[in-house]
C-alpha cells in the first residue's frame, strides 16, 4: 500500500507532524511518499492507494502558501479521486475562534467533493492545548493506518 503524505506548514509544525506520520507509517509496513506542498500532477503521478494531509491554518483561516495553488488546482481541474481513502490532520489554534483549523477543513471538503473517502474523522490539533502535536497525533495515526490496512 502506497501512502502519499502532504504537509502544508508556515512555521514547521505541520511538517514535523507529517514527518512523524511518515516514520510511523513505514513502521506499520506502508510505502510512503512524502511531499511538502503538492501539485495535482505530482499527486496523480504517484498513483497512491491512500492520502494523508497535515495542514496548518494561517492568516484568518487561510491555507499555508505551499498549498494554496494545489487547493485552487484541485478545484479548477477537479480530478476525481473516487474511493481514495484519506485522512486530514488539521493544525490550528482555538484562540482564533471561528477560523479554528479552517484550512484543514477546506482541504477535507475539497477531497470529499472529489469523491475521495475519509478513512477516519479529521484530527484537530490545537496549539492552545498542546506543545507536543506529533506525539498527540500517534493514536489517531494508529487508527488511520489500521483503517487503511483493515
Ligand atoms: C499569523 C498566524 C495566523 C494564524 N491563524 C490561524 C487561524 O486562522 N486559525 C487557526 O486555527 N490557527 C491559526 N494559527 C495557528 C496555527 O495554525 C498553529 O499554530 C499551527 O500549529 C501552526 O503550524 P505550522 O508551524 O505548521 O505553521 C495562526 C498562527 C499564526 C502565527
Amino acid at each position: 500500500m502506497k501512502l502519499v503524505i502532504i504537509s502544508g506548514s508556515v512555521y514547521g509544525t505541520a511538517d514535523l507532524v507529517a514527518d512523524e506520520a511518515a516514520n510511523q507509517a513505514r513502521a506499520a509496513g506502508l510505502e510512503v511518499v512524502r511531499m511538502k506542498g503538492a501539485s495535482v500532477d505530482g499527486l496523480l503521478a504517484e498513483n497512491a492507494d491512500a492520502l494523508l494531509v497535515c495542514c496548518a491554518t494561517t492568516g484568518m483561516g487561510e491555507l499555508p502558501d505551499t498549498l494554496v495553488a494545489f487547493h485552487a488546482e484541485l478545484h479548477d481541474r477537479f480530478p476525481l479521486l473516487t474511493g481514495l481513502p484519506f485522512g486530514v490532520i488539521a493544525l490550528g489554534d482555538s484562540a482564533y475562534g471561528d477560523t479554528f483549523c479552517l484550512a484543514g477543513e477546506q482541504l477535507r471538503e475539497t477531497l470529499l467533493e472529489l469523491q475521495a473517502r475519509e478513512a477516519v474523522p479529521m484530527l484537530r490539533l490545537d496549539a492552545s492545548e498542546t506543545v507536543t502535536p506529533e506525539a498527540d497525533a500517534e493514536p489517531w495515526l494508529s487508527d488511520f493506518y489500521a483503517a487503511l490496512q483493515g
